[in-house]
């Protein structure tokens, strides 16, 4: 009894002990799971994470400069092209608008390096949209010619040349310009069978000149001529201007460029949402079209290799949002699979215009899918507040409107990480729906809306040319400062010294 009486208080006191360590060690668990908690919650609003509200009234303005302006003057000694031309320089421009547009940059820049006379580039009429309007149909060759006067000669047709009385044409050889050619294939190649036969014509050309060049002046040259040499002929502008002027009659409005074309889907391979009639379709054009390949629907879905539906282009403006009064404009060719996609898109935002249905002059009527059309909806997607491509892989379209939205003075864009938004789309899909908006605008907060950022290969210098094409007042940088307003009277000045003093002054570049 004694003993057990002994036991009992040391029991009791061992008992106390255990209950006294329980009760810290919750305590110290209790203090752990807090402070956790609090670390989380203080790195979480470090990252701006715990805030997950997107500012949609600001995302109607620009985006932040940064203090950076566009500027794709020479900041550097940049001499005019030299009297004595090296021989005449053809190219024929594939593809579609944007695809002939990076082209004609490229040729420019091509020009430049071989000291040689630019022909007028050839748009290729044979490429998809089946139009013949050219060069001449589509830009404003007078504009262009003098914007470039200081960079290249440049002339609408290889001259006619007298030789002992005889009129001749100078046959311009062929050659088949190598895919993403460098400067000195231009320089060697290039060159001598251009001074063998007096002139050159590349074709195909499109990609046949390297997009990353190792020197500002040339990449600026680029610039000058995508944002100021191609401009659009009046009567495009006009058209243009009218539909964007009456869009904004009623406030702000955006455009989506809503790749959810045939050919899109075909090359992405994504083919399980589809009817077995629509797959039969898609799988044809895909083995007309593309190189083979194995595509599982589940696994191009999770790494974000499909296409935007229209129906998760409206759940992502919505998460983000934007609100059923949002006036959308949509620029796009033939949507497959029809309504059946747009409905859940249109039932969140029914104020959408496409073109054809803002257009009143019926101007547009014949031409909507041919250069005309595609020129309007480029002008009307480059004016807009907030631009959203909702496919940025090889869509020319979106790529170049996104550098020259940036070098517009950074407007707005949108564009959606499908990889990052993918697994939310399936957990959605699997009843997951919880936090769907807040996932989705984490997301998205992680993405660029249009500010000065860098390029990361694979990102295009068509798509970005930051910093070449941009200058800042007060730069750490001297490369970055922008250069004197005065430039171009300098470069008339050295043209006058060349001799060549009947052009007239060019638009401030
Ligand atoms: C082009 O002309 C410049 C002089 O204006 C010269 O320095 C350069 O070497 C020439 N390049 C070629 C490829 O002829
Ligand atoms: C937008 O949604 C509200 C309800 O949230 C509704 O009352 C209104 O009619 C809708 N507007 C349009 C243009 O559909
Ligand atoms: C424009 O929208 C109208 C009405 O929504 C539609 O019938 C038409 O097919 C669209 N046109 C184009 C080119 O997408
Ligand atoms: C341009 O302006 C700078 C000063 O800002 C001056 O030094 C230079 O001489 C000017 N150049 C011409 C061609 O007027």
């Amino acid at each position: 009894m004694r003993r057990s009486g002994y036991r009992q208080p040391l029991k009791q006191q061992l008992g106390g002990v255990k209950a006294m360590f329980t009760r810290l060690s919750i305590a110290v668990i209790v203090l752990v799971i807090c402070m956790f908690m609090l670390m989380s919650a203080m790195l979480s609003s470090n990252s701006n994470s715990s805030s997950v509200e997107i500012d949609v009234e600001k995302l109607w303005g620009t985006a932040a400069s940064g203090g950076w302006r566009p500027s794709s003057a020479p900041r550097s000694d940049w001499p005019p092209p030299p009297t004595e031309s090296n021989g005449y320089l053809r190219v024929r421009c594939n593809g579609g608008l944007n695809q002939q547009r990076s082209a004609i940059c490229n040729a420019v820049l091509a020009a430049r390096i071989m000291n040689a006379t630019l022909v007028l580039p050839e748009l290729d009429a044979n490429s998809f949209w089946h139009d013949d309007s050219g060069f001449q149909g589509i830009y404003d060759v007078e504009h262009f010619i003098k914007t470039l006067m200081y960079d290249v000669r440049i002339v609408e047709s290889i001259p006619e040349i007298r030789i002992n009385g005889k009129v001749k044409k100078i046959k311009a050889k062929q050659i088949r310009p190598p895919r993403d050619a460098p400067i000195s294939w231009y320089t060697t190649e290039a060159l001598k069978t251009m001074k063998e036969h007096g002139a050159i014509y590349l074709t195909p050309f499109s990609h046949r000149l390297a997009e990353e060049i190792d020197n500002p002046e040339y990449q600026r040259l680029r610039c000058r001529v995508n944002y100021h040499a191609l401009q659009f002929k009046p009567h495009i502008v006009e058209l243009s201007k009218s539909i964007v002027s009456k869009l904004r009659s009623q406030g702000h409005f955006m455009t989506i460029h809503l790749r959810f074309e045939m050919d899109m889907l075909a090359f992405a391979g994504c083919f399980d949402i589809f009817s077995p009639e629509e797959q039969k379709i898609l799988k044809k054009y895909r083995q007309e079209n593309f190189a083979q390949k194995r595509l599982v629907y589940d696994e191009r879905r999770a790494i974000g290799k499909c296409p935007l539906t229209p129906e998760e282009v409206g759940l992502i403006l919505r998460a983000m949002g934007f609100d059923n009064s949002t006036r959308i404009y949509l620029a796009a060719g033939e949507l497959f699979g029809g309504e059946r996609f747009m409905k859940p898109f249109r039932s969140t935002f029914p104020r959408l215009e496409n073109h054809s249905t803002v257009d009143t002059t019926g101007e547009l009527g014949k031409n909507t899918m041919g250069l005309l059309g595609s020129a309007v909806d480029y002008m009307v997607c480059l004016l807009s507040d907030i631009f959203m491509p909702t496919y940025d892989g090889p869509s020319n379209f979106a790529n170049n409107l996104l550098g020259h939205r940036l070098y517009y003075g950074f407007r707005t864009t949108i564009r959606p990480d499908r990889k990052a938004l993918a697994p939310i789309f399936i957990n959605r899909e699997k009843g997951r729906a919880d936090g769907f908006e807040e996932a989705v605008r984490r997301a998205m907060l992680k993405t660029n809306f249009g500010g000065p950022h860098k390029r990361i290969s694979p990102e295009s210098f068509y798509t970005n040319s930051w910093p070449e094409c941009f200058c800042k007042k007060s730069a750490v940088n001297p490369a970055d400062k922008c250069p004197p307003d005065n430039v171009s009277e300098s470069l008339d000045g050295q043209l006058e010294n060349e001799g060549i003093s009947d052009l007239r002054k060019t638009d401030q570049i």
